[in-house]
């Protein structure tokens, strides 16, 4: 069965129990500031989970894409992934946990749909603690069903766990969560139920593989960290794409293993590292600890890290030394690592990462279900390829400069890191390899007289003003925030300026956008911006706590470098506020002063960064 497939089976079988198919939400959480991506399919439902009535009505089900990074050290074995697609179903105050269970054993066994071995399916329930009773509801429904279908010990497929394992949510600190049933297929060869048999679905390289969390969201956790029932019961379940279909790839003989990179969704990107490597991918079961071969080890970091990069990338981050911007930085350049562990020179990453990436974003399995990232796949590609371009001289200098070292301490991470750009999580993975740790407190003690030093600097830099205050300078220091806010306005929130330069002759603007500008974007920008220069808003200057100014929708850039009394330049007046933005000045008083502008010249300067021109027209 192909991905796809599975996908579209997994609908059907929804839709037929009257549930309204969703598109996947972006990997970016809307709205929600307290994580950097969408890392369950529950998360962008959760307003819904909580009351809000979905358009799309009480029943629910859709394929979400998901990040979750927590665990980026353990990618490389075979359950591990850092971007995944989920696949689930949800109940809105509707049904609860009889229907839930009923359909999953349905959908999981039934030969019309996936028509698994119901004796290799086990389950887990919540064994209860303070906060929420033992979930003998559950339990009770399992034990009938297990009955019913005359599966053999029925009682001993029932294992019982603590909110550890047996809990799910909220997805960020506080939100909708309760207790679950986790399904598990048992992938083992000796019988588990023979006597002396020690392993369970919990246990660390178990032979049972979670497969389906059917969670019966029904507590809100407060930030003091109590809970309180929510006002309706939901259902939220997750079945992981990736490992369903290794499963059913193996055992319908299809593969020799588990191993859920040989799915369709992989095997060509892991075609194309092997040839470009030379080296052979060793397949393996889940259960096994693959870490042992240490190609194939890297060979999977590289393709579950740029297919990251890929989503992540298409759904509109960049690479940057911030949150998201930098998730996406440390999967690139852990993927840069790992090539070059393989054995290609610095010379090689930007050719073997392109074809990579052409593998991922021209793969079928992903065009037939996210067509945005076939669209998007020049530009996704330009943007991870200039990254590794970067990077490149970095790691290499890095990399030799860490071969050296017998013994890692903070200070020489920190020098590492100080010197050459070479990532602190870099060097850690290194010493680990050799077995040693790096003392993290002498690299932070170091990392912090260092910051302390550039604060002072640039606060100096601050305070003192910026250089050029002649009255060209000036003209084009405001003109900079009006072309900031047209940029907003007309390509949407996303820009953010990414550095500015201005000389007497011209002003140089960089933010941060996938497309070139067309000639009608540049012509309503120089349209816009002129108008409020005839409009002649007065430019006014205040002081204030940057905190205050922050909260009052000042931009602000490079945050960390202001000071926390900052001034704050408005431009406009009462309700009418055109632009308002931290800054030291100069500016002009009035934007008529500016007289008209032109924008020059547009340019890609690479990792999602264009450049702008623009000139005084009477200058
Ligand atoms: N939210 C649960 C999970 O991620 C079920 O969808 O496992």
């Amino acid at each position: 069965m192909t991905p796809h497939q599975l996908r579209k089976l997994f609908l059907d079988f929804f839709q037929s129990k009257n549930h309204q198919i969703i598109p996947s939400a972006s990997l970016v959480p809307d709205n929600d500031p307290t994580t950097l991506f969408i890392t369950a399919g529950m998360h962008p439902l959760v307003p819904y989970l909580l009351g809000q009535p979905h358009p799309g009505g009480k029943r629910l089900a859709s394929i979400q894409k998901c990040v979750r990074t927590t665990d980026i050290d353990e990618v490389g074995d075979l359950t591990h992934l850092t971007f995944f697609e989920m696949l689930g179903n949800w109940s809105l105050g509707d049904y609860f946990k009889r229907e839930a269970i009923l359909w999953s054993w349905e959908f999981l066994t039934s030969p019309k749909w996936l028509g698994l071995d119901k004796e290799k399916l086990f389950v887990s329930v919540f064994a209860g603690d303070t906060n929420a009773p033992r979930d003998e509801e559950s339990a009770a429904i399992w034990q009938k069903i297990f009955t019913s279908e005359n599966v053999s010990n029925p009682e001993k497929r029932i294992f019982y766990y603590p909110k550890s394992e047996n809990w799910w949510g909220p997805a960020g600190n506080t939100g909708p969560c309760g207790p679950d049933t986790e399904i598990f297929y048992y992938t083992g060869k000796a019988s588990p139920f023979a006597a002396g048999f020690s392993d369970e679905p919990a246990a660390d390289n178990s032979d049972f593989i979670e497969i389906w969390n059917n969670v019966f969201m029904q507590y809100n956790k407060n930030s003091d960290g109590s809970y309180t029932k929510l006002k309706q019961h939901n259902v939220d379940t997750g079945l992981g794409l990736e490992r369903m279909v290794g499963i059913l790839n193996w055992i319908k003989g299809k593969t020799n293993s588990s191993d859920l990179f040989l799915s369709p969704l992989f095997s060509p990107t892991i075609k194309v590292i092997e040839n470009i490597t030379s080296q052979k991918y060793q397949e393996g079961n889940f259960n096994q600890d693959s870490t042992k071969n240490n190609n194939s080890r890297s060979i999977r970091i590289v393709a579950d890290h740029l297919r990251s990069g890929v989503f992540i990338v298409g759904d509109g981050v960049f690479p940057s030394n911030k949150e998201r911007g930098y998730v996406l930085r440390r999967l690139i350049r852990r993927s840069a690592r790992e090539l070059y562990k393989l054995g290609l020179s610095i010379e090689q990453l930007d050719g073997a990462v392109t074809q990579i990436l052409q593998s991922i974003v021209n793969n079928e399995q992903y065009q037939l279900q996210y067509p945005e990232i076939a669209k998007q796949a020049d530009q996704i590609i330009d943007i991870i390829v200039a990254e590794i371009t970067k990077f490149s001289k970095t790691l290499h200098k890095g990399l030799v400069q860490a071969e050296k070292i017998q013994n890692f301490t903070g200070q020489e991470a920190f020098d590492l890191y100080q010197t050459y750009g070479f990532p602190l999580e870099m060097t850690r993975e290194i010493a680990e390899e050799k077995g040693q740790s790096i003392n993290l407190d002498t690299f932070k003690a170091e990392f912090a007289k260092h910051q302390e030093k550039s604060r002072q600097e640039s606060a100096g830099k601050y305070k003192g003003g910026l250089a050029d205050h002649s009255e060209t300078a000036t003209k084009y220091h405001t003109a900079t925030h009006l072309l900031h806010t047209a940029l907003r306005k007309f390509l949407g929130d996303h820009i953010h300026q990414e550095g500015s330069n201005i000389t007497a002759a011209r002003l140089r603007f960089d933010f941060s956008h996938q497309s070139a500008l067309s000639e009608s974007e540049i012509e309503q920008i120089e349209n816009w911006v002129n108008e409020q220069i005839d409009l002649d808003w007065p430019v006014t200057q205040a002081t204030m706590p940057k905190t205050e100014a922050l909260k009052g929708g000042a931009l602000a850039f490079f945050k960390e470098k202001y000071p926390d009394i900052v001034s704050v330049y408005t431009i406009g007046q009462n309700d009418q506020i055109i632009s308002q933005e931290l800054c030291g000045g100069p500016h002009v008083k009035h934007t008529g002063e500016i007289g008209h502008i032109q924008l020059i010249k547009q340019k890609n300067i690479g990792s999602g960064v264009r450049r702008l021109y623009l000139k005084l027209a009477d200058s």
